[in-house]
This record gives C-alpha cells, structure tokens and sequence, in this order.
C-alpha cells in the first residue's frame, strides 16, 4: 500500500511518477483511490468489468447503483455514450471540466456492472488536474465512485480514504483537501426534459443560466431524485451519530443548542454558521465537545466545501448527537441541505 501526497509544492517529476504509476495499476485491473475537485473517487478501468466489479466489493457497495464514469476530455465522453445531444453540449463546454454528471444513453460496450444494469450512464470530465492526468495517461476512462465505505460521509481529504479503505486498494492519491466537498450535480438528459437528480457542485442556478425553463427544487425535485437515480435510495453520508437539524428562527436554534448542552450525558457535537456561533455563551462553547463553525459566505460554499469532514471529526470524537445548522437552499446550500438530511435520515 501506497500513500503519496502530492500538493502544489510537490517536484513535477513525483506528480508524473505517483500518477504514472495509478494509471499503470489502472491499466493492470487495480484500484485506486484519487483526488477530483469534489470529493475522492475509488476509479477502475471502465473496460474492466471484473475491476469494476470490485468496486462494490471494496465499498460494500449495492449492485444496482451505477458508478459515474471519468473522462479526461470532452471527445472522450463521447466514447460512452451512444448519442451525444445538443443540451449535453451546451453544458459540457460551459461547466467541464467541473462538478456536472450527465446521464445521456450508455455505449452498448459499456458494462451493465457499470451501469447498474440500465440503458444509461453517468458521464463526467474532473476539475481537479490530477484526475485528468491520471485518466489520460491510463488511457481509458475510469468508473468512480466516491472512496468510502458505502453509506459513510464521502472522503474530502486523503486520510478519510485511508480510514475506510486502508489495507484493501494498493495506491491512495493524496491531492490534499477537496476545494467544492460536496459531490457533482447528477442532470440527467436522456429523457425528453432535464431532470436534476443530485444537487451537487454545480449550482441549480447555473444550470438554468445554459437550459432556459429548466426547472427544478421543492418536493417534485425529491420524487424524481428517488425514482430515477438508484443510489440516492439508499442511507448515505452518515457519521455513527444520530444527526439533529436545526432550522427553526435564530433564537429557536441557540435555544435548541442550550437545551442540548444542558440535557447532555454524553459527548455532543455542533456544526454551525458564524452567526449562530456568536449567539453562543462561553458556557455552552465550553461544554461542547467539537465545535465546527462554517463561514456565513455567499451561497453556503465553506459549509458545503466541509460538511463531509465535519461529520468525520464528530465520528473521531465519539460524539453521541450532532446538531448541525440548516442553510437557504440557494447555491451550494441546496447540495448541503442534500447531504444534512440524507445524513440524518
Ligand atoms: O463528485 C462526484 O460525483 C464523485 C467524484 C468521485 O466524481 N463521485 C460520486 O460517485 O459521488 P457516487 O457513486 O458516490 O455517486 C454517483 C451518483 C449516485 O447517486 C448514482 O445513483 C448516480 O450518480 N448515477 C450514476 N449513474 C447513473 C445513471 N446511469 N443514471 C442515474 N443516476 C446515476
Ligand atoms: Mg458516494
């Protein structure tokens, strides 16, 4: 087992070696872990149905949930898919490389392991330049789902591949922390409209400036998610502690906060924006047991950008119940949203 880190600093000829040698171990029917602009993936050979296979092995991951496929380049998306639309166009030259899944019709040759076993598949081009180099030089493209355990918060950082998945893939990529945290937008344009699976990386508000009508949020959004992207069924991104949205008025949830602190027999996490944090008495920060406060920036980017390793620290902690502030839905707070109450369900 392998763990390199390599980070802006790092010597041009290491970065070539480490990503030489995942794209060799791609190329051999391994696995390996890697940075992307979103969260770390755990990629495999697309052509390699037994590597991909594995994939859901290693994650304990279930089989009719379809892997996202990586490409370094738009022409090499068009390799998987069977028809290549005017929409998906449009949106590949605006947002690739970058945090957007599209769901178009799948090349017959793709694997049905890949695809779950459906006539479609998720295709995308990474923003982070280490997973594009690694895909190029591989050769192939290469099916990826987030490196962690099925059912756990999703890896931003190299050392949240190593806790789930040490010991079991032969080469983890360190590229340091994911800068968007929070997965890519999944938009589905096989069917006759675009439907917006998972709110992700690229912002529902962005997609609408490129497909004028495109509609989407509120409770139909949720419907659909459910019907038609497999894996958004299942229990997802959860620390081992019960999770407990606070989404009432400001005073509500400092009052909520108190009240937990004042109940509390066992260690107590919080995750929650600048605004509330000043609301807090010394008292309740001190009784704590971690405290994350996230930025109250422009479209809840921080928040989303450290949800996932927020959750993990409260797991490192032992915490026993994990309040975490709701957001506007707007933006990235659509995606954080997302992840908060999947997480909590
Ligand atoms: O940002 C990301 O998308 C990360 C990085 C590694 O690229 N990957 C990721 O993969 O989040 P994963 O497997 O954790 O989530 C893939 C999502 C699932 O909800 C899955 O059901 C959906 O994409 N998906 C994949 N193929 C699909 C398809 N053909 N039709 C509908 N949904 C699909
Ligand atoms: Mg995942």
């Amino acid at each position: 087992m392998l763990q390199c880190h390599i980070d802006a600093t790092t010597d041009p000829t290491i970065w070539q070696e480490v990503l030489r040698e995942g794209a060799r171990l791609l190329q051999a029917g391994e696995l390996v872990a890697f940075p992307t602009e979103t969260v770390y993936g755990l990629g495999a050979n697309v052509w390699d149905a037994e590597a991909c296979a594995r994939i859901f092995a290693v994650k304990g991951r279930p089989e009719d949930n379809p892997l996202i496929v990586h490409v370094a380049s738009l022409e090499q998306a068009q390799d998987v898919v069977a028809c290549w639309s005017e929409a998906a166009q449009v949106c590949a030259e605006r947002f690739w490389p970058g945090p957007l899944t599209l769901v178009l019709p799948k090349n017959p040759a793709i694997s049905d392991v890949v695809t779950g076993g459906g006539d479609t598949v998720a295709v995308r081009v990474p923003g982070h330049p280490a997973a594009r180099a690694l895909i190029a030089w591989a050769g192939c493209p290469v099916a990826a789902p987030s490196a962690n355990i099925s059912g756990r918060p999703s890896p931003t950082r190299a050392d949240h591949v190593w806790e789930d998945l040490g010991g079991k893939i032969p080469l983890i990529i360190d590229g340091g922390s994911c800068a968007v945290g929070v997965e890519s937008t999944v938009l589905d344009l096989s069917a006759e409209r675009p439907v917006l699976l998972r709110p992700g990386g690229v912002t529902w508000e962005e997609l609408r400036e490129v497909l004028p009508g495109f509609e989407s949020g509120g409770s139909e959004f949720e419907q659909r998610t459910t019907a038609k992207s497999p894996g958004m069924k299942y229990r997802h991104y959860a620390p081992r502690a019960p999770i407990h949205i606070l989404a009432g008025a400001p005073e509500e949830r400092v009052k909520e906060i108190v009240a937990a602190v004042q109940a509390k027999k066992a260690p107590l996490g919080l995750l929650c924006f600048t605004r509330t944090a000043a609301l807090l008495e010394p008292w309740v920060v001190e009784a704590l047991d971690v405290l994350k406060v996230f930025a109250d920036d422009d479209g809840v980017r921080e928040g989303a950008a450290e949800l996932f390793a927020a959750m993990r620290g409260c797991d490192q902690e032992n915490v026993a119940l994990i309040l975490a502030e709701a957001s506007e839905r707007g933006q990235l707070g659509l995606a954080y949203m997302n992840r908060l109450e999947k997480a909590g369900e």
